[in-house]
């Protein structure tokens, strides 16, 4: 057998770098100001704040206390970490979902990043100069829809190929020698490159470079808190869901960062260093680039019908647009900057995505470094290539849905319950300030025994209850007057009946419509099972692997 070569961070800035790498990502640059603006602008804020103080950073706190307490003997996947925290056999196959959501979301979430390398590309040779708003729009969707004769998007493939190549190069080269070199470079350079464009956005005036309005107008929408949307669970559900995902908290790759850091090593400190990075990048250079440069070009109510349409493809659709009123040079510089922090935030996420698979490989089955970086890619593509082909049929939203927002909500619950509960809060907090002269303030012990996990449960349950178009109010006056509870087609049991599809089936008779969604009915449902059979695939596996521990120490003994 060949013993895999032990693995570990370089230096420090190293570690903290690679963790803010793994948070920041695509989802502080494009998901953020979406979800910030379809829920009300400063009425998201408050909640946001809430939801980061009271379930993000008691997260990051346990989650690091779990990576590296595994990782002290040599766990470095989240089955058979929490399996040792956990001793009763249902922890290990909770475990799954540490590996699962990992290969779930970088599926589409390569495909994403994929796209900042051809936009990087096209900017730099001058693709979208003169082109017009629609003419913007009409190259997004001609990028990834099929070819007419062939039925191959060749565009969105070879790039995709191509993002795929790069992570699993990197993959293979791996802790110190591959992540960590990246993030040194690829974390710094993006925040410069953001605080450039920011700049360059609140600065706009009104009236200069064809802009209608300030761009400033666009901060103080977002920064003028309202409390009126604060009794909606809907906006409260919507900021939990976006602290988890730009946090990359309940998904077992923060925990298999950690695994890799020294038992002596400050995780007190360096878990709110990579976090707090993290939210300056989402709420002050994230949220100053693509919201004051669409406010200033189209207003806020024109911003507003852009996040309702567009949703992640607004920094594709309409930036490149913008960036030409500033002629020639400065649109060429700004789209390479934009598009490559993109790609620098996506591709440190990314190579997040791929470790907790490489290392539970590595750990269980002795594979090498370069075999199990492949494999992962291999993966990624069988799963991704659905969504690169049926990206307009679905598949792409089936998965980030149930990888992107549910597996979190569950994991990031039940792994609370097994810090707080079973393996007890106590021990827990004894365990994560274990080295660290940065205190972090005892209130955090408490709300991780008794906050964070209430606070999970309900958002758990909420989602998966969430009524007829998230009327709340509505929901509880009808249950009262005995007429039940209908849920909403996005929550989570209608969506996994595939409710909405079906449901606009029913209610049309037009014949190309019902062959569009029949398409989709049959793609998204075939997205969940493929989505299943890798659920069930990565715990066959678990279940292989343990019972070969067994085996080993059966025979030592
Ligand atoms: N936090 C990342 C972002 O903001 C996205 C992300 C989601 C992620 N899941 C992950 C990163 C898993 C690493 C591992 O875009």
């Amino acid at each position: 057998m060949i013993k895999t070569q032990s693995e570990g961070w370089g230096t420090r800035v190293g570690l903290v770098l690679a963790m803010a790498g793994n948070a920041v990502g695509l989802g502080n640059f494009l998901r953020f100001p979406v979800q910030a603006i379809q829920n009300g602008g400063g009425a998201f804020i408050i909640p946001y704040i809430i939801c980061f103080l009271l379930m993000g950073l008691p997260l990051l706190m346990i989650e690091w206390t779990i990576g590296r307490y595994g990782g002290e003997k040599g766990n470095h996947s989240a089955p058979f970490m929490m399996d040792r925290m956990g001793k009763k056999r249902i922890w290990k196959y909770i475990g799954v979902f540490g590996i699962f959501s990992n290969i779930g979301i970088a599926a589409y979430y390569c495909f994403i990043e994929s796209w900042t390398l051809a936009y990087i590309f096209h900017s730099a040779i001058g693709s979208f100069t003169g082109m017009t708003q629609n003419e913007v729009v009409a190259m997004f969707s001609s990028y990834v829809s099929l070819d007419e004769a062939t039925l191959i998007p060749f565009e969105a493939l070879i790039f995709f190929l191509i993002c795929l190549t790069i992570n699993v190069y990197i993959l293979s080269r791996g802790l110190s020698g591959g992540i960590e070199k990246v993030a040194k470079i690829a974390v710094p350079l993006l925040i410069l490159f953001g605080i450039f464009l920011a700049i360059k956005a609140v600065t706009l005036t009104a009236g200069s470079e064809g802009a209608n309005f300030d761009g400033i107008l666009g901060l103080n929408f977002l920064w003028t808190p309202t409390f009126d949307t604060i009794s909606n669970p809907k906006v409260w559900l919507n900021a939990a869901g976006q602290v988890f995902f730009t946090l990359s908290v309940g998904m077992g790759s923060i925990q298999c960062y950690a695994s890799y850091v020294k038992k002596k090593d400050d995780i007190a400190l360096n878990s709110m260093s990579a976090g707090w990075m993290n939210e300056f990048v989402e709420v002050v250079i994230g949220a100053a680039i693509i919201i004051p440069l669409a406010v200033g070009y189209f207003g806020i109510d024109g911003v507003k019908q852009l996040a309702e349409l567009g949703g992640l493809s607004i920094g594709f659709k309409t930036l490149p647009f913008l960036f030409n009123q500033w002629g020639t040079f400065l649109s060429t510089i700004s789209g390479i900057f934009w598009f490559g922090l993109l790609f620098f935030a996506g591709i440190t996420s990314s190579l997040a995505m791929g470790m907790p698979v490489m290392s539970f490989l590595k750990d269980e089955f002795s594979w090498s470094r370069k075999k199990s970086a492949w494999t992962f890619g291999a993966i990624v593509l069988a799963l991704g290539l659905p969504t690169v082909f049926f990206y307009n049929f679905g598949v792409f939203d089936e998965y980030d849905y149930w990888t992107g927002t549910f597996s979190l909500f569950l994991f990031a619950m039940l792994e609370t319950i097994l810090f707080a509960w079973v393996f007890k809060a106590e021990n827990g907090w004894k365990e994560f300030n274990h080295g660290a002269d940065f205190k972090i303030p005892r209130v955090y012990k408490f709300i991780i025994k008794y906050i964070t996990p209430v606070l999970l449960i309900i958002v758990f349950v909420a989602s998966t209850i969430k009524p007829v178009n998230n009327d709340w109010e509505g929901a509880f006056n009808n249950l009262i007057n005995g007429k039940g509870w209908s849920l909403d087609n996005s929550s989570v049991i209608k969506q996994a009946l595939n409710s909405g599809l079906r449901e606009q089936l029913e209610n049309t008779t037009d014949p190309a419509l019902r062959n569009e969604l029949e398409k989709k009915i049959l793609y998204t449902d075939g997205a969940k099972i493929l989505l299943l059979i890798t659920f069930f695939g990565i715990a066959y596996l678990v279940r292989v692997a343990s019972n070969k521990r067994k085996k080993e120490r059966r025979n030592e003994t």
